[in-house]
């Protein structure tokens, strides 16, 4: 157990380059691991997340060369050679991790059990057992919502077209990995795209995938080629950094090698309709995805309304966004965002709760939130509810209050992003990590 003391930081200034980007770190072991031949990865995201994934890939007879490293080399053993894992899989915290291996597993010889930590086993399940039942795989998990630990029947998947209720990369990308077993074509549509690196990286592996708006299919049974996947940084832990330099007094940070996806840096256009004073830099091309450098400096930042399509795009930097509410002239309106009560918390109510601890005007609303500002935030002792974004965004929200705010359950910043106490010292970001 730990905890994240932050003491008021007015000036920073800087260059950080963000650990790997996890969702592209989660697919590129996966990928790898049921292609045929070797995928070398470089910077893999050595966070507790991404980690547990590769463990499950490797318990399962993948031999990963390297793990524990941010290089690996995966000896794919192809789409149908995983082996039975002698235990259950431990996927620690991560539904992505979780979700993307029931599509995978849904088309092995075999049966078997993923669990999780305490906020994973709170987490629906349903909306994967759902559509791997319509083709024709058994699910079982506990309850209503089918919460882990789940029990993957795998078989042969029939092809299905699944319109999916939520913009949600993970469901959508377990059942295009489960499409990869099946004889036909499977397609998703989803009511508004949400991260699109799983067909991406589909594509770039071989595998026939075709797009048009919110609807993407791919044909089965495929075959995957291993290959090189350059991991670039991961946009919402670049994030912090550009919100922390947009807050500061006198701040100019500028994060390099980072993700520029356009359905991940929706938190870019709504920080650029707030009037932050942030620019793109070195824009280029990388294993199929945009990378670039983001140079933010001070800003003063007017309210806003965030909703609907543009949700997806910005999902994981709401809590953030929240923070940086607090700071706006104006009140700025979070709406459509009901996804956000299923994350590793329920991260409207527990946003809400740190901002009024800090002394933020804030109405909750059952699918958002509305922030009053700008007021000035004051210390607190907050605690991270498990979720790591609550963690790290609040940590951000401590740099600007009037004295030391602590945040309790620190230790899940690892998941993502075990560097993120290092980099934000190195931005001049009074921010420790103590034993509690
Ligand atoms: C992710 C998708 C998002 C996001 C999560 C990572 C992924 O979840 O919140 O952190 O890598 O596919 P949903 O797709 O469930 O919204």
């Amino acid at each position: 157990m730990s905890v994240l003391r932050v003491s008021p930081s007015r000036a920073l200034a800087g260059e950080i380059t963000p650990a790997g980007d996890k969702s592209i770190s989660h697919r590129a072991v996966i990928l790898g691991a049921i292609a045929e031949g070797d995928t070398q990865v470089t910077g893999f995201l050595q966070g507790e997340d991404t980690l547990n994934t590769a463990r499950a890939l490797a318990a399962m007879g993948v031999r990963i060369d390297g793990l524990g490293t941010p290089e690996m080399r995966v000896h794919g053993v192809g789409l149908r050679g995983l082996q039975p894992p002698p235990n259950q899989l431990d996927m620690g915290n991560s539904g992505t991790g979780l979700r993307l291996l029931m599509g995978v597993l849904a088309g092995q010889g075999f049966s078997t059990t993923l669990v999780g930590d305490a906020s994973l086993s709170k987490r629906p399940m349903d909306r994967i057992a759902v559509p791997l039942g319509q083709m024709g795989i058994r699910v079982e998990g506990q309850g209503e919502k089918c919460a882990p630990p789940v029990t993957v029947h795998g078989g042969k998947p029939r092809p299905i077209e699944y319109h999916s209720l939520v913009a949600s990369a993970q469901v959508k990308s377990a059942v295009l990995l489960a499409g990869l077993y099946a004889g036909g074509t499977t397609r998703v549509v989803e009511p508004a795209l949400s991260r699109d690196h799983t067909e991406r990286m589909l594509a770039a592996f071989g595998a026939d995938v075709s797009r048009e708006g919110c609807e993407v299919s791919v044909s089965g049974v495929a075959r995957l080629s291993g290959r090189l996947v350059n991991v670039p940084g991961d946009t919402s832990s670049g994030a912090y950094f550009i919100a922390a330099a947009v807050l500061c007094d006198v701040a100019q940070v500028v994060v390099h090698n980072t993700l520029l996806n356009p359905t991940r840096t929706g938190l870019l256009t709504v920080l650029d309709r707030m009037g932050a004073d942030i620019t793109r830099e070195n824009e280029t091309s990388q294993t199929g995805e945009t990378v670039g450098s983001i140079r933010a400096r001070t800003s003063a930042l007017r309210a806003t309304r965030i909703a609907g399509d543009e949700i997806p795009s910005l999902i994981d930097e709401l809590p953030l966004l929240a923070v940086l509410a607090t700071q706006a002239d104006g009140s700025t309106e979070i709406r459509d965002a009901a996804e956000l009560r299923v994350k590793e918390s329920d991260r409207l109510a527990v946003t809400a709760r740190c901002l009024e601890a800090m002394g933020a005007t804030v109405e909750e609303l059952p699918d958002g939130m509305i922030i009053h500002g700008p007021t000035e935030l004051r210390n607190a002792a907050l605690d991270s509810q498990g979720d790591h974004r609550i963690a790290m965004s609040f940590a951000v929200a401590g740099l600007i209050a009037d004295g030391q705010t602590t945040i309790t359950g620190a230790e899940y910043v690892h998941t993502s992003f075990p560097g993120f106490v290092r980099a934000m010292r190195s931005i001049g970001a009074d921010v420790e990590e103590a034993q509690s």
